[in-house]
């Protein structure tokens, strides 16, 4: 899901970031945010609504609408369009406005 070849742009190595996604170990790269690694992974689905689970993802992308809303290290309504991803990260699917899978 990343672009590794470009005619006029390089793009130097970087370090891998490991993270949890619903609990599956997955790798970002540094100065990724945690939307940004989730779509390199392939993960699309960020968050849904509360009553019929309608799936949310990127949609501003700027950390204005929300529709990115995620629970990160326990803490719901994190937009993870603009929060960098960081080593150790457990990041969740949230529903609705912090109402959580399983809550
Ligand atoms: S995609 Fe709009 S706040 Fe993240």
């Amino acid at each position: 899901m990343r672009i590794r070849k470009h005619p006029i742009l390089s793009f130097p190595e970087k370090d891998s970031v490991p993270f949890y996604y619903n609990g599956k170990k997955l790798y970002g790269i540094e100065g990724d945010t945690i939307a940004s690694a989730l779509h390199a992974n392939g993960v699309k689905k960020l968050s849904e609504s509360i009553n019929l689970k309608r799936p949310r993802g990127f949609y501003c992308a700027i950390g204005n609408c929300a529709s990115c809303d995620m629970e990160v290290d326990g803490k719901t309504n994190v937009r993870t369009c603009i929060t960098p991803l960081k080593a150790g990260m457990e990041v969740k699917t949230q529903r609705g406005k912090g109402r959580l899978h399983g809550n």
